[in-house]
């Protein structure tokens, strides 16, 4: 009889040490190795996982090898096909994660339903009959759709092989365990093993597989970090669970640019894409109201505006608060202090909020024009005119920086109806000439000027 051996995982990246270390040598991160026992027996059975989607193995010469590239499975969703890069690809493996109930296993039903294809669906967390409700809600399916609860690797791969699907969605991988190892569902071995085992199969198949992903309390997929290295896409799905707002972003594409991002809402017949953004992030007239400001920003190739509304008041306290929602509260502490030293604005004393409305977050440096903006009409009381739009990054001497894509944005702008167009006066690109009035600053003392003298 084999005695069992001990060896230690690192939670973080899944890989193995044969002795316990404070830091894994590998992503060194502290206090991660978790021990665990393994029988030998065990390990050997692992190498017979492969035996189900086996296939030779040869080396090909590189012009005689056949590329499926331009070949996409799309799907009645454009928001969907846009993040993907112009659809899913044929054996590619997805992965796609988000916060719990933000609608992963909702958006990915509804995309099956949208699919003229052989799908399995498989779910460890609903039943069959849950999903079945799920769908009526959403509406009719296209192609032929096989939903499965199994927990049981292998009784997957033995439906898998079954029904010969042209894609797999498992909802989701922390819930799968596989016989062949130890471990409890969603550790970091059995994490690795049944999504090594699923890719092995999209690639020698050419089926593509959807993985659901649960986050870490952190914001991290669970598991380990080599996941997202063997998947070719990585999906995030996020919103504000207070919002109906939901954004698709692509983290990581290997068929496709990672600048894209999808917008849907989540309605009671399901997600609804979102295809106009623009006339949903704005509240109607806010005139009369300080602290506002419009923000033209660029969300993978499409211009988004954005509303941000700041709040300055007297400090109570000591040390003064500055929260912010939707935008880097460092760039905010970046800002503020930027307006104190370079235009003289006293805000150490002040409280400070920021948020972003229609619970989006955004990362555009260009949206740091409309927050100064919004902070200076709160700080003098000041409405803005509501039909100024801004889009310029704010650099450490005060000075107002090109922006990308301006006549995207300015398009945009004119097209939505604003009537001043607020940028940096140094620019790359030639603009077209445009109705709308651009007001080219250089600093921003001279915004100052402009807007509240
Ligand atoms: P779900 O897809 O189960 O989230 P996840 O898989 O990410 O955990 O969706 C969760 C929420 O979505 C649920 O709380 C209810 C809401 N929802 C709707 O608002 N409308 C719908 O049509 C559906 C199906 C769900
Ligand atoms: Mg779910």
């Amino acid at each position: 009889m084999s005695k069992e051996k001990i060896v230690f995982f690192c939670k973080n990246c899944g890989n193995e040490h044969s002795k316990w270390h404070g830091q894994c040598k590998y992503c060194k991160e502290w206090n991660s190795l978790k021990e665990m026992k393994v029988s030998p027996l065990k390990i050997k059975s692992q190498t017979e996982i492969g035996k189900y989607f086996k296939k030779e193995n040869i080396p090909l010469k590189m012009n005689e090898i056949i590329t499926d590239n331009e070949i996409r499975l799309i799907v009645k969703d454009d928001e969907w096909n846009r993040v993907l890069g112009g659809g899913l690809v044929p054996g590619s493996v997805c992965l796609i994660s988000g916060e719990p109930g933000i609608g992963k296993s909702t958006l990915l039903l509804q995309i099956c339903m949208k699919f003229d294809k052989k799908i399995l669906y498989v779910s460890g967390e609903e039943s069959q009959k849950q999903i079945k409700v799920r769908s009526n809600r959403i509406g009719k399916e296209a192609g032929e759709i096989f939903i499965l609860s199994e927990t049981e690797t292998e009784n997957v791969y033995e439906q898998i092989r079954k029904i010969k699907p042209e894609i797999v969605i498992i909802d989701s991988i922390q819930t799968l365990h596989s016989k062949m190892v130890d471990g409890s569902p969603g550790s970091v071995i059995q994490i690795r093993e049944c999504s090594g085992e699923l890719i092995k199969y999209a690639k020698s198949t050419g089926s593509s597989v959807i993985l659901i992903g649960h986050l870490t309390k952190d914001g991290n997929i669970a598991g380990p970090k080599v996941l997202e290295h063997m998947v070719d896409v990585v999906l995030s799905f996020e919103g504000d669970n207070n919002h109906a707002y939901r954004i698709l972003r692509a983290k990581k594409n290997r068929f496709g640019s990672t600048s894209e991002i999808g917008i849907y809402e989540m309605l009671s017949t399901g997600l609804r894409e979102v295809k106009n953004p623009n006339e949903i992030f704005l509240t109607i007239n806010k005139s009369k109201m300080s602290g506002h400001a419009i923000g033209v920003s660029m969300e993978g190739m499409r211009p988004l505006t954005l509303e941000v509304q700041a709040l300055v008041s007297s400090a109570v306290y000591g040390t003064p608060q500055r929260s912010t929602t939707g935008y880097n509260s460092k760039r905010l502490n970046m800002l503020l202090a930027v307006l104190e030293k370079r235009a003289a604005i006293q805000l150490s004393n002040k409280d400070v909020f920021l948020n972003i409305t229609g619970g989006i977050k955004s990362e555009d440096p260009s949206l740091d024009l409309a927050i100064v903006s919004a902070i200076l009409s709160s700080y003098h009381d000041t409405p803005l005119n509501e039909k100024i739009c801004f889009a310029s990054e704010i650099g450490l001497s005060g000075e107002l920086r090109p922006v990308v894509k301006l006549d995207q944005r300015i398009s945009e702008a004119e097209k939505l109806g604003y009537e001043v167009f607020v940028t940096s006066n140094f620019r790359k690109e030639n603009i077209k000439k445009k109705r709308i009035k651009i007001l080219e600053l250089e600093k921003i003392g001279s915004l100052i000027t402009n807007l509240f003298k």
